[in-house]
C-alpha cells in the first residue's frame, strides 16, 4: 500500500508551461478550410473558438512546413516557410493572432534530426565530393565491401529495412552511402558540424520572432550518434531502441543503443535554452523515446528542454499497479530535476488510446505499427470506456497535459483503413507487414452527415477516409449533451484551472483506496479509478466530474469509470 507524503508540489509563482494543456493538431487531420480534402491552417484558425471552449493553453502542431511530405511533412524541405498544402506564411501570421486574442499559445514542430532530401543543403551535398564541406552537413560514409557494395554498419530504420542509401556521385559510378533512421527520403544531419548547430539557431529565431510560443522537437533523443557508429546486437525499431535492461548502466544504455539517447546531444539542448531564455516566456518540448524515466529525466534539467513527453506514462496500460508505480516514477524522476512530468495518452505515432487500452495486451502491435484490418478487431464500447476512465485520472494530475487532436470525442483508431489509403512510410517499407500510423491520423469529424467527411471539408473530401463509425463521434452532436466525451473533456479542463490542479501538489490516498481502486489527492480534489469487476462506495463529497453518467454523492462506482471529488 503506498504511503500518504506528499510526492509532488508545483513550486510558487510556476511558468505557465509547468501546468499547461496542450492540444496537439495535426494539420492535415484538423480542418480543411479551402475544400481540397487536405486540414489546412486557414481551417484550423475557423474553428479555434472551438478549442478556446475546449480551454485548452497553447496548441502544438505538427510540421506544416514546406515539404515533400514523403512521412507528412516530418521530411522539411524548408524550414522557414509554410508547405502550400498548408496554407502560407500570411496564414500562419493571421492564426497567431487569432489564437493570441483566444488566449491560445502556438507551439511549431522543430525536426531537426534530418531534412528532407529535397533541402537544398541535401542536394549540394549530392553534387559535391566526398569528404566537402556539403557532404559534412549530412552522414556519409563508404561502404564496407570490396567495392563499397554494403552498407557502413547494419543500423536499421525505424520504418523498415536498412538505414543506409547509397548514392551515386555526380559522374555516374555508385559512389558513398549516407544514414537516414527513418526514411531515404530523410537524411540524418551531421551534428557533430558546428554549421548544422548554426543552420538551427537562425531557424529557432525564425520562428519566435514570428510569435510561435516555442517547439515541440522531433527526435530529440537522436541527434548525436555513437562516436565510430558501431553495430547493434538487437534490432528493434521502435523509436526508443533496444528496451532497456532496469539494471544497465548509462552507458550500457549508450552502447546497446547507438543513435538514441547519447549523451553528446545534451549541449546542443543547452545552446538552444539560451536562444529561448532571450525571449520571453517560450517553452520547449522534446519528443525523447528514453527510457527508463530517470534518464528521460536528464532532458529536463534546469538549463535544457522545459518538458518531454512522458512515453512512460503513455505505454502504461489500464492497469491499477502499473499506473500507480509510472506515476510514481514519474513525480519523483521529474522531481529529482525541479521539472513537472507531463502526462499524455495519444498522438499521431500511437494507436488511440481508445483502441489500444481495450486491446488485448499479447495482440497489441509494436509502438508505430499500427492496427490493420487483419489484425483482431478491438472492442470499441470497451475502449471508450477505458479511454474516458484513463483521461480523467490523467487529467487530475498536477504538470503539462497533452491532448491529441479528437481524442475529447472519444475517436478511436481507424483499423480497418485499406491498404491503398495508406500513406505511413512504414507500410512501404515493409510491404504492407507494418500497417503504420494512418489509422491514428484519420480527419476528424465536425458535423455529423453533412458530407462524407462529416464536415471536415466543405465538399466531403477527406485525404483518408472516415470510418463510418466517425459520424457518431462527430462533435456537434456531443456538444451540449451531458456525458459526452466532449462535454467531460471541457468539464476536466474548467476544474482542473479553476482549482488548479495542474499547478497542484500530490499525494496517493490509500486511505480511499483497495487492491481494485487507486486514488490520489490534488489540491483537495480526490481522483478515484476503479479497474475490478465489482462496484466501489464512492466516499462523501462534491462531485466534480464523473465518466459515470449517474453517479450520484455517495453512490457506486463501476468499473472503469474515474471520478473527481471534492472532499
Ligand atoms: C517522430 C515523429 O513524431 C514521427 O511522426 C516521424 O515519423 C519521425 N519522428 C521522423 O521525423
Amino acid at each position: 500500500m503506498s504511503n500518504t507524503e506528499l510526492l509532488f508540489k508545483t513550486p510558487a509563482d510556476a511558468e505557465w508551461w509547468r501546468s499547461s494543456v496542450i492540444y496537439q493538431i495535426y494539420p492535415r487531420s484538423f480542418a480543411d478550410g479551402n475544400g481540397d480534402g487536405m486540414g489546412d491552417l486557414l481551417g484550423v484558425t475557423q474553428r479555434l473558438p472551438k478549442l478556446a471552449e475546449l480551454g485548452i493553453d497553447a496548441i502544438w502542431f505538427s510540421p506544416f512546413m514546406k515539404s515533400p511530405q514523403k512521412d507528412a511533412g516530418y521530411d522539411v524541405a524548408d524550414y522557414c516557410d509554410i508547405d502550400p498544402l498548408f496554407g502560407d506564411l500570411n496564414d500562419f501570421d493571421a492564426l497567431v493572432a487569432e489564437a493570441k486574442r483566444l488566449g491560445i499559445r502556438i507551439i511549431v514542430d522543430l525536426v531537426p534530426n534530418h531534412t528532407s532530401s529535397e533541402h537544398k543543403l541535401f542536394k549540394a551535398a549530392l553534387a559535391a565530393a566526398p569528404g566537402s564541406p556539403e557532404r559534412e552537413m549530412y552522414i556519409f560514409r563508404d561502404g564496407k565491401g570490396e567495392n563499397g557494395e554494403l552498407p557502413p554498419n547494419n543500423w536499421p530504420s525505424v520504418f523498415g529495412g536498412n538505414a543506409w542509401t547509397r548514392i551515386t556521385e555526380a559522374d555516374g559510378t555508385p559512389g558513398q552511402w549516407y544514414l537516414h533512421i527513418f526514411d531515404s527520403s530523410q537524411p540524418d544531419l551531421n551534428w557533430k558540424n558546428p554549421k548544422v548547430l548554426d543552420f538551427f539557431d537562425d531557424v529557432l529565431r525564425f520562428w519566435l520572432d514570428r510569435g510561435a510560443a516555442g517547439f515541440r522537437v522531433d527526435v530529440a533523443h537522436g541527434l548525436i550518434k555513437r562516436e565510430g557508429m558501431p553495430d547493434i546486437e538487437v534490432a528493434d525499431t521502435t523509436m526508443g531502441g533496444a528496451k532497456p535492461e532496469s539494471e544497465m548502466t548509462l552507458e550500457e544504455l549508450e552502447i546497446a543503443n547507438p543513435y538514441w539517447g547519447q549523451s553528446g546531444g545534451h549541449e546542443i539542448i543547452r545552446r538552444w535554452r539560451r536562444i529561448l531564455n532571450e525571449y520571453d516566456d517560450r517553452v520547449m518540448a522534446a519528443e525523447a523515446w528514453v527510457m527508463p524515466l530517470s534518464r528521460m529525466a536528464n532532458y529536463v534539467r534546469a538549463d535544457e528542454y522545459h518538458q518531454t513527453f512522458n512515453f512512460g506514462y503513455l505505454e502504461t496500460p489500464w492497469d491499477r499497479d502499473k499506473l500507480e508505480k509510472v506515476v510514481t516514477e514519474s513525480l519523483v524522476e521529474f522531481g529529482k530535476v525541479g521539472a513537472p512530468s507531463t502526462w499524455v495518452l495519444s498522438n499521431h505515432d500511437v494507436i488511440r488510446h481508445a483502441t489500444r487500452m481495450a486491446y488485448p495486451l499479447d495482440k497489441l502491435p509494436k509502438q508505430g505499427d499500427g492496427i490493420g484490418p487483419n489484425n483482431p478487431q478491438p472492442d470499441e464500447a470497451m475502449g471508450q470506456r477505458i479511454a474516458r476512465a484513463a483521461s480523467t485520472f490523467m487529467l487530475g494530475l498536477p504538470g503539462g497535459a497533452y491532448i491529441y487532436q479528437g481524442e475529447e470525442l472519444g475517436l478511436p483508431e481507424h483499423t480497418t483503413l485499406e491498404g491503398k489509403y495508406r500513406e505511413d512510410p512504414t507500410y512501404f517499407r515493409t510491404n504492407g507487414e507494418r500497417v503504420g500510423r494512418d489509422g491514428c491520423r484519420v480527419t476528424l469529424p465536425w458535423e455529423a452527415g453533412v458530407n462524407e467527411s462529416n464536415g471536415f471539408s466543405s465538399t466531403g473530401k477527406s485525404w483518408l477516409p472516415q470510418p463510418d463509425s466517425y459520424r457518431k463521434y462527430s462533435r456537434d452532436l456531443q456538444e451540449g449533451v451531458a456525458g459526452s466525451t466532449l462535454e467531460l473533456y471541457k468539464r476536466l479542463l474548467k476544474v482542473r484551472k479553476d482549482l488548479g490542479l495542474g499547478a497542484g501538489d500530490f499525494r496517493w490516498a490509500p486511505e480511499y483506496q483497495d487492491k481494485n481502486t487507486l486514488a490520489y489527492i490534488n489540491s483537495g480534489v480526490l481522483v478515484l479509478s476503479n479497474f475490478g469487476p465489482d462496484a466501489v462506495v464512492v466516499p462523501a463529497g462534491e462531485v466534480l466530474a464523473t465518466t459515470q453518467h449517474d453517479l450520484l454523492v455517495e453512490g457506486e462506482l463501476e468499473h472503469d469509470q474515474t471520478v473527481w471529488i471534492k472532499l
